[in-house]
């Protein structure tokens, strides 16, 4: 989707059931963080199934600003590392998406320098990273922070055992970058286990680094490993997965996603479950079933993996909006992930927040309106919402949506929806 983004819109008619079958994009959430380890190697990345996502097109403006080549050969994004010349990344590249900060790593391990604005916080609330930081002075990096930059050197990183605070997905991603670059090994104890971690450490290991563990809370790193060049396929997005579940889910119907790993999402289905959809899985497959009006799905808490994913968290609870029953969520991971409530209220809602709790009583109906994406998945919780409203639903500000979705617009019509994206008028010419 391009046009005008800030002013085009998602238009949805809702009402529609969905039925049919869909290939998940590539994971925004594997391939962020393998665009910044491709400049590990001073040869050639072809990233196979990279989805076309604007945080993607962030990392390549960053990928070029070092002075890498990046071109798009149909759906395969290629790398040409060798041509390396910077270690910076300035603000106004940094301020377009704040998990920038993953290239950290990649760059002190590459270069031995590096100097980024500080990636600030985010719609979520703050961003902090104080572990990333932690994890890369423990493998011998100087890291000053000054004037809202990170002016940083590392040039003998060793490896050594390093224990997270907690599984921060950024900062485990980010410490088995720096990790590369280090003379021995490193063991990352109490890593995140998210997916997206195993398929960062198969794109390493594809590439000749040393990485085993992954998926577990112990990651182990022998550095300083001849690279070669890589050819890697991105695991699908099993976020992207959860949101065209709930909505099938909302709006009744059967669907079937294709490609994607049920043990990815094995949190979100029994929740889907547990509100009244019949689930069935098979090898690359999760076909979804539902007559729509859901009931309670219990209580939802929102925890690391393979915790109930706090990136489902909005979409479900769009799902749940059209129903009986009443759902408890408990978000764990971020102190504001709750700013798609005010959208979904105004489309006649019953959601009620204090702090990390949010109560949502399902409604005999929905109506639409003219609503705005708050951040990511908040914006595809409109989307869902949208599906089951009486009437007409206009998303604005969906640039927020179009970080994390392909085209959701060409999904969910594939599936049956009655949507369109509504670019403004061409600017008269003067
Ligand atoms: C990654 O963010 C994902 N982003 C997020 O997805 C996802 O919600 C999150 O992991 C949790 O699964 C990418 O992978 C690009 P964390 P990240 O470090 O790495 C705090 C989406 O919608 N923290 O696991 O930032 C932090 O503030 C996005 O696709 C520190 O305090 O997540 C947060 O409250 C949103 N200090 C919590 O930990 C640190 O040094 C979890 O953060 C690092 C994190």
């Amino acid at each position: 989707m391009g046009g005008g983004i800030h002013m085009s819109h998602i238009t949805i008619q809702g009402g529609s059931r969905l039925e049919g079958t869909l290939a998940v994009q590539g994971a925004k959430n594997s391939v962020l963080p393998i665009l910044a380890a491709a400049i590990l190697h001073p040869g050639r990345t072809v990233l196979r199934g990279c989805p076309h996502l604007s945080d993607v097109e962030s990392s390549i403006r960053i990928l070029r600003h070092l002075g890498c080549r990046v071109d798009w050969e149909g759906g395969d994004l290629v790398i040409d590392a060798s041509g390396l010349s910077r270690w910076d990344i300035p603000d106004h590249l940094m301020r377009e998406m704040r998990s920038s900060v993953v290239f950290l790593g990649s760059i002190l391990a590459r270069t031995g320098w590096a100097e980024l604005s500080h990636p600030g916080g985010c719609e979520l609330g703050p961003r902090p990273i104080d572990m990333h930081l932690s994890a890369l002075r423990q493998l011998g990096a100087n890291i000053r922070e000054e004037g809202g930059f990170l002016r940083c050197t590392a040039q003998h990183m060793t490896g050594r055992e390093i224990t997270l605070s907690m599984p921060s997905v950024g900062a485990t991603e980010n410490a088995m970058l720096a990790a590369c670059g280090a003379q021995g090994e490193t063991v990352l104890v109490n890593a995140a286990r998210e997916p997206e971690i195993a398929d960062l450490q198969a794109f390493l290991c594809g590439m000749g680094c040393q990485v085993k563990g992954a998926g577990s809370s112990t990651i182990c790193i022998q550095g300083r490993q001849p690279t070669h060049d890589v050819c890697h396929t991105v695991m699908p997005d099993r976020i992207v997965a959860a949101t065209y579940l709930a909505a099938a889910a909302a709006a009744g119907g059967e669907i079937e996603l294709r490609q994607i790993q049920h043990s990815h999402l094995s949190t979100v289905t029994a929740a889907l479950h547990a509100a009244g959809c019949q689930i069935y899985s098979g090898p690359g497959q999760t076909v979804l079933r539902s007559e729509g009006r859901l009931h309670s799905a219990g209580t939802v808490r929102t925890a690391p993996y393979p915790g109930f994913p706090t990136d489902a968290q909005a979409v479900l609870m769009a799902a749940l909006l059209r129903g009986q029953g009443a759902t408890v969520f408990v978000e764990n991971i971020f102190e504001n992930r709750y700013r798609h409530v005010d959208e979904l209220c105004r489309m006649g809602a019953d959601i009620s927040v204090a702090d990390r709790v949010a109560v949502v009583t399902g409604v005999p109906r929905l109506y639409g309106a003219d609503v705005r994406a708050t951040d990511l998945r908040g914006g595809a919780a409109l989307l869902v919402a949208g599906l089951i409203a009486d009437g007409t639903t206009r998303i604005g500000d969906i640039h927020h949506i179009q970080r994390g979705y392909e085209d959701p617009v060409r999904d969910l019509a594939a599936l049956g929806a009655d949507i369109a994206l509504e670019e403004p008028p061409p600017a008269a010419h003067q």
